[in-house]
């Protein structure tokens, strides 16, 4: 069996959960590829501390370098704050190793275009991460629209929505500080989830006017004192997509404010025939429209029905830490050689895309212009 060795550099939320998803890789059925959490590379020690409790884990540093000379780790998994993704991928893949990276790929688009000509130079093999598409209902919604029926498109809505930074008590951290976080602010923290699904469908945005909003300018620092919160809070994107030779509306939704939305995930594709709608507030419904003598909208009811099988009851519900496990799984197979039909994590290409989009649309909030994008 194909052995896949990784090493985690930040071993903060993403860093924790990756771990978890390794724990229990052997609940995949029949997967060709065995992974393990071997290293584990983090500055802060009580950080290092947490990551004795995984067995498999033999190196623990506070010097990503070590990890990367470390010849049995295969793959490195980055989870850092945005500013040091150039720095730390390139160092990987010059390294000589295989990366999943963590959105949004570099701090703007001139760091993800360099990140990319490295990994094209080096020949390795480097995918980002976005794993809300491997819900069932993420699935089953590409599928709607792949196996046609939706007549023509009228409308395509996807976004991300969170609310905790309605309370302006809330400490402020690097995600909501430009200089770590980057100019792109929630699009940079959201907008990879927003896009991996359209981007796969075909829908790249040729135009896009962005309203962009900061909402609070300044939060608690944790120190008794306040600090400059300066990222965007929240930005709606109105972008044209060329789908066979017509302009169809597709807006991007990215908001850190969201009155009620705790971590909901969602797309919506409506066509003149069918329409098809998923959210993961509702996690295991799907809304299908169809158009026959009468209109109706169909909710229909999923289970467990993963890309990649496991050993779960297929009427058990899905949760994050499943679908972690299946994106890494993607990246598994798709690195072997061996994804076949399924799904595939977000290319170096869509994620110099998705910066493409950003800059675009800071630009159309600067100056209040539609701005092409490709
Ligand atoms: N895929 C997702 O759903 C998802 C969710 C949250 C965050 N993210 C992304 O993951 C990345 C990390 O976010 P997070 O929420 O885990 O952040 P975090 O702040 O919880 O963790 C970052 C960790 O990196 C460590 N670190 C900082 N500098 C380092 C260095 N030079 N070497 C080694 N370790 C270093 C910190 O000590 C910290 O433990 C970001 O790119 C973020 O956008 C992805």
């Amino acid at each position: 069996m194909n052995k896949m060795r990784v090493g985690v550099i930040g071993g903060g939320l993403m860093g924790k959960e990756v771990a978890s998803a390794f724990g229990r890789w052997f609940v995949l059925q029949d997967f060709p590829v065995q992974a393990e959490l071997v290293a584990v590379c983090d500055v802060q020690e009580s950080v290092r501390e947490w990551f004795r409790r995984v067995p498999t884990v033999k190196q623990l540093t506070a010097h990503a370098s070590e990890v990367f000379a470390n010849p049995e780790v295969d793959v490195v998994y980055i989870a850092v704050p945005h500013h040091l993704h150039e720095s730390l991928y390139i160092e990987a893949l010059r390294a000589g190793k295989d990366l999943l990276a963590e959105k949004p790929f570099g701090i703007d688009l001139a760091a993800a275009i360099r990140i990319r000509e490295v990994a094209k130079e080096t020949g390795r093999f480097v995918r980002c991460s976005s794993e809300f598409p491997f819900m069932p209902g993420a699935l089953r919604v590409m599928d709607a629209v792949k196996n046609g029926g939706l007549g023509r498109l009228l409308e395509i809505r996807s976004g991300f929505h969170h609310s905790s930074d309605l309370d302006p008590l809330k400490p402020v951290n690097w995600k909501r500080q430009v200089k770590f976080c980057g100019a792109i602010g929630v699009m940079g923290d959201l907008g990879m989830h927003t896009i991996h699904v359209p981007f796969r469908l075909g829908y790249k945005p040729t135009r896009v006017y962005a309203q962009l909003q900061k909402i609070y300018h300044e939060r608690p620092d944790g120190k008794g004192g306040m600090a400059p919160c300066d990222t965007w809070d929240n930005a709606l994107l109105h972008t044209d997509v060329a789908v066979d030779g017509n302009d169809v509306p597709a807006r991007f939704e990215m908001k850190r404010l969201a009155p009620g939305e705790t971590n909901s995930w969602f797309i919506e594709v409506f066509g003149t025939d069918g329409g098809v709608r998923y959210n993961t507030k509702e996690p295991k419904t799907l809304h299908l429209f169809e158009r026959g003598k009468e209109q109706a909208w169909k909710r229909l009811e999923l289970g467990h029905q993963m890309a990649f099988p496991v050993i779960t009851g297929g009427i058990f519900e899905v949760g994050f830490p499943d679908i972690l496990l299946q994106m890494w799984a993607s990246f598994a197979a798709e690195r072997a050689g061996l994804l076949g039909h399924r799904l595939g994590c977000v290319t170096p290409d869509e994620a110099v895309a998705s910066h493409e989009l950003f800059a675009a649309a800071l630009l159309s909030h600067e100056t209040k212009t539609v701005q092409l994008v490709f």
